[in-house]
């Protein structure tokens, strides 16, 4: 495998069209290039106006494309899983329904579309796979869960440590528990471990892109600040961002106003994305379908530069020990110091971002310093810790 390229952005901005260009460009370079839908709206089907599955099927030369199925998903990796904490739930006294509704934990959904990552990786069929994802929230989480999932196993179901037993932290809560068989443990620990892998694999810079798509209007370009920090504070690498839709100067008096905001925008985006390699697209005069055209919207968004490059590689958190002080620098910025919140719980760097969170393991030497104090370096949050 040589490169995963994942677009987010706000709904409607083209992440659905603009992956479908850049992996149609990439396999008609003769890259063996597989695109994956883990929007549940799905739209590559009608991006490429041909039926694709819920696994790869084949577009064109070198070309698959497959639309994830959660339920099949679930149904694939999770299910002894889901199985028990339905039983689990239903053991409490839940109607069977709810108790299905909830054994689907929080993220769950997304995390399943994760799953299929790995089986791709380790086939060698392709050599590039390109992710188009749901709206930025849903992305995030997706992205936010084998971390979310990896810190919830390691403190509740120490696996890998310990045997059966280990349940009994979780259980302690309820009362005659059903105790979860050999299959469910195993079918939680592989899950557990392959979440594991797949984030090693998204947030390894080498291999995984992540591009922000954006329009020039407000409401999109500030989701995509938004995006940009959260994606930085779980650590993934975010290497270029893809201004879509722009109005041309011949777009006419109509939209007067709306070149003018578009202005101003293109303006902020060189101080605000400094780290980014830039790319733009007009607006075209009517929707890209099919292959063939999809091919062509590559070539004008990538023009001269290879999809396959890796951009930036911005290292997002550093740790630093000078003169007997120790600081951990974050790169967070659109961030405002007043929504952060910080606090060293048993060796863990807390770090709250509005209603987003993240725990650093914090090295050895950090594990038992609290941060004092933060300020804002160009963009970089540096938290000193005593
Ligand atoms: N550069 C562009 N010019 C004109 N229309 C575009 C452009 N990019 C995307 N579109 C159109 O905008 C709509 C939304 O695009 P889509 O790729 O589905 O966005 P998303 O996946 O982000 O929701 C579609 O009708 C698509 O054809
Ligand atoms: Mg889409």
């Amino acid at each position: 495998m040589e490169k995963i390229i994942l677009y987010t952005g706000k709904g409607g901005v083209g992440k659905t069209s603009i992956a479908a260009a850049t992996a149609s460009l990439l396999a008609g370079k003769g890259k063996r290039t597989l695109i994956i839908s883990t929007d549940p709206a799905h739209s590559l089907s009608d991006a490429f106006e041909t039926q694709i599955g819920n696994s790869p099927t084949e577009i064109g030369d070198n070309l698959w494309g497959q639309e994830i199925s959660v339920i099949e998903a679930i149904n694939s990796h999770w299910k002894e899983l889901k199985m028990y904490l339905t039983g689990l739930f239903q053991s409490q006294g839940l109607d069977p329904s709810t108790a299905e509704e909830i054994a689907t934990l929080p993220g769950f959904e997304e995390a399943s579309h994760l799953l299929y990552l790995e089986d791709h990786i380790k086939s060698g069929k392709y050599d590039v796979i390109v992710m188009d994802s749901a709206p930025t929230g849903e992305s995030l989480k997706l992205l936010s869960f084998p971390e979310a999932m990896s810190w919830y196993m390691e403190k509740i179901f120490p696996i890998g440590r310990t045997t059966a037993k280990v349940i009994r932290p979780l259980v302690r809560p309820f009362t005659s528990i059903p105790f979860p068989n050999d299959e469910v443990l195993g079918n939680m620990e592989s899950l557990y471990n392959s979440l594991k892998r797949i984030r090693d694999y998204l947030a390894d810079p080498d291999l995984t892109s992540i591009r922000l798509v954006t329009n020039p209007n407000r409401m999109s370009f500030n989701e995509t600040k938004r995006a940009y920090t959260y994606l930085l504070l779980y650590g993934y690498n975010v290497d270029a961002l893809i201004i879509n839709k722009v109005y041309p100067p011949e777009s006419g008096e109509f939209f007067k106003l709306w070149i003018k905001v578009q202005d101003e925008i293109l303006k902020e985006t060189n101080d605000a994305f400094p780290d980014l390699k830039l790319f733009s697209l007009k607006i075209s005069k009517s929707e890209t379908l099919g292959r063939v055209d999809l091919e062509k919207m590559g070539k004008d968004l990538y023009r001269d530069e290879d999809p396959l490059a890796v951009f930036t590689k911005a290292k997002p958190v550093t740790y630093e020990k000078s003169n007997g002080k120790y600081t951990v620098k974050m790169k967070l910025p659109f961030a405002s110091k007043e929504k952060i919140n910080l606090f060293n719980s048993k060796g863990e760097l807390v770090v709250e971002v509005e209603n987003w969170r993240r725990i650093f393991y914090l090295p050895t030497t950090f594990s038992d310093k609290n941060p004092v104090s933060a300020e804002f370096i160009n963009g970089e949050l540096n938290i000193e810790m005593v």
